[in-house]
């Protein structure tokens, strides 16, 4: 497999950059262990190990949707929220399904996405509210978004090989919720007293700010904990990141390890009509209702990870 080219594009930088100050988010200054983590060496590994659970799935009625998925067509992907397909997923290990929206020509199908995700320990599941799948934004391009503080995550392109990314975008979520209203826990004393402990960061991608590095450290803390031999049979330096990666796993404790049951953090989200076409809603209602959500959610922005390979 080809390496990760990992990087952050302007845009989302500068979406970033308006939602905390500077210093949170500024690029970090520690050196990359070297060699780096080998993160393009993971999924294997991951998916050896995670076994995918068992599930049943039933489409929604056309015509409504998820607010998040309405809107996420809408405004950040460019599409017709016409041509959202929405699932109720139930996994045999929780009696409550989780919501997937799916364009109508996403490169990943509904059946490999409930694959990805049944794979995830169910209490690291419980993290997550919306899951969104959407076309690539441009040709090779694989991006992916969380709106941590309510636990959706968007993906577009086809990111079945890579279950990495889904413990990378649940780590942002976790981030944001160990203490909601304190703010993301990588800016916190508390995440930072262990950062300064450790010489280095994982990798490449790390070095974005403080998010994305607790992020990382998110996918590297799972994958020591899932994978036999931990993240010492990957990468023999370990110990250079040694602090991050245990305090998250002291953070998030069981939430990493398969087994279980769930417990969402999140309420689902309410539901809306695709639009007038679709006949639930005038087009008067509907645009001023979907106008009284998108002023309520008005400083709202994700985190956005491109992963360009
Ligand atoms: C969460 O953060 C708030 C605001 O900083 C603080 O007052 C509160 O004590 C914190 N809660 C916990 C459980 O640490």
């Amino acid at each position: 497999m080809r390496n990760i080219l990992a990087k952050t594009t302007s845009t989302a930088f500068a979406l970033a950059l308006s939602l905390q100050s500077t210093g949170v988010l500024a690029e970090l200054d520690k050196p990359i262990m070297d060699p780096a983590v080998p993160f393009d060496q993971m999924d294997t590994n991951l998916y050896n190990h995670l076994k995918s659970t068992p599930s049943t799935y039933e489409a929604w009625e056309y015509g409504y949707l998820p607010a998040r998925c309405h809107d996420v067509a809408e405004s950040w992907e460019n599409k017709s929220p016409y041509d959202m397909e929405v699932y109720n997923v139930l996994y045999e290990d929780c009696d409550t399904p989780w919501v997937i929206c799916r364009h109508k020509d996403s490169p990943m199908s509904i059946e490999k996405m409930i694959d990805n995700f049944g794979r995830l320990p169910v209490r690291l599941r419980n993290l997550v509210r919306v899951q969104l799948a959407f076309p690539a934004r441009s040709e090779g391009q694989l991006l992916a978004y969380a709106f941590s503080d309510l636990g959706d995550i968007v993906f577009t392109g086809d990111m079945y090989p890579y279950i990495r990314f889904w413990f990378h975008e649940i780590g942002h979520i976790r981030d944001a919720n160990v203490n909601a209203s304190a703010g993301d826990y990588s800016a916190s004393d508390a995440w930072l007293t262990e950062y300064d402990k450790d010489e280095y960061i994982c990798d490449a991608y790390a070095k974005t700010n403080n998010a994305e590095n607790f992020a990382q450290e998110v996918v590297v803390a799972g994958y020591d904990k899932i994978v036999p031999g931990g993240i010492a049979g990957l990468v023999p330096n370990y110990e250079d990141i040694y602090n991050q990666f245990v305090n998250v796993q002291e953070v998030m404790g069981d939430e990493l390890c398969p087994g279980g049951t769930c417990d969402r953090l999140f309420e689902d989200d309410h539901i809306v009509c695709m639009g007038p076409d679709a006949g639930c809603v005038t087009e008067r209602d509907h645009i001023a209702a979907r106008d009284v959500r998108l002023a309520s959610r008005g400083e709202e922005q994700p985190h956005i990870c491109d992963f360009g390979l």
